[in-house]
């Protein structure tokens, strides 16, 4: 595997295979009671720039899980938020820790710090990109369906850091990719183009989410105002209305579909509430993966 965990194109075939084989040892050992403190006396640095409940309890409890520490740390307590520049920062931080983990708002903050620093830096949430997110829920697909290869997932709502990242997914597995997304918040061009070129299964944009979900194994949504869009939240609101995962959009998927979200939720916005409460949904099993799956990112990384 690669210093650093930024964007999916950072992983090859086998890293992928690594990374479901160890998060199900791990998961398994964490079940079962039996020690894993694989880490032992390292330190993993947690730089957020942005809210964030799973992401931090996942990569903090995890740390402590493997033997491990992790660190908060915020911009507005550290001097990353007075100016200090990220090249000092990233070359100064290797001194001390093995890992950092950052959520913020540029994808390129996230590169330039990783060019610094020599320790790994794992992408923890940008505007532009989730991969952390997406790698949990290829495992969780996998739990639930045996396997990804040829299943179909559509992904209804913003095309944001979210859609973004399962495009990225698509271009690497063997999985169908739909999306629908209304006209003007469509997933980033230059992702899209090199997706749709690279994608085995291929990658469809709908505007009717209806078409989108047809014969679905997964229906996917994520929030319809992320994280640094809060002004745009009542425009949001009108423009994808029609964007919700709901009883009529779920009889378009298969009879077995599965329904998943990355929280947090809005019911009665993105997803309806019978919906994500439903029998259908796995979003509670979704959320807890991210813990095993990053532990056996950590693992690989540090
Ligand atoms: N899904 C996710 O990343 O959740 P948090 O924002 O709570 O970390
Ligand atoms: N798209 C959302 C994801 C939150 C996990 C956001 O960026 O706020």
């Amino acid at each position: 595997m690669k210093k650093d965990l930024l964007n999916i194109y950072d992983l090859d075939a086998a890293d992928f295979e690594k990374i479901w084989q160890k998060a199900r040892k791990l998961k398994k050992s964490l079940t079962e009671g039996k020690p894993h403190a694989s880490l032992k006396g390292k330190t993993l640095g947690m730089i957020f720039d942005k809210s964030s409940t799973r992401t931090r309890i996942s990569f903090e409890v995890g740390m402590y899980q493997l033997g491990g520490i992790a660190l908060f740390l915020t911009s507005r307590d550290t001097q990353i938020g007075r100016g200090e520049p990220i090249y000092d920062s990233a070359k100064m931080m290797s001194r001390y820790l093995n890992g950092i983990m950052i959520r913020t708002f540029a994808q390129s903050s996230v590169e330039e710090f990783a060019c610094h620093a020599s320790i790994p830096v794992i992408n923890g949430l940008t505007d532009l990109l989730h991969p952390c997110q997406i790698l949990s829920d290829l495992f969780t697909i996998k739990e639930k369906k045996g396997a990804y290869d040829k299943l179909k997932i559509a992904y209804v709502g913003d095309g944001n850091n979210i859609a973004n990242t399962w495009i990225e997914a698509a271009a690497r597995l063997p999985i169908e990719l739909s999306l629908a997304c209304p006209k003007g918040y469509d997933p980033d061009k230059k992702i899209m183009a090199i997706g749709k070129k690279e994608a085995k299964e291929g990658i469809t944009l709908y505007r009717d989410p209806l078409e989108a979900a047809q014969n679905a194994d997964v229906l996917y949504t994520d929030v319809w105002t992320s994280m640094g869009q809060e002004s745009e939240q009542e425009d949001r609101k009108k423009i994808f209305k029609n964007y919700q995962i709901n009883k009529k959009l779920l009889k378009e998927a298969k009879k077995d579909a599965i329904v998943m979200h990355c929280l947090p939720a809005h019911r009665g916005e993105e997803i309806a509430a019978d919906v994500i409460d439903g029998p259908q949904s796995v979003v509670i099993d979704q959320a807890e993966n991210r813990l095993h799956v990053q532990k056996a990112i950590l693992e690989i990384l540090l």
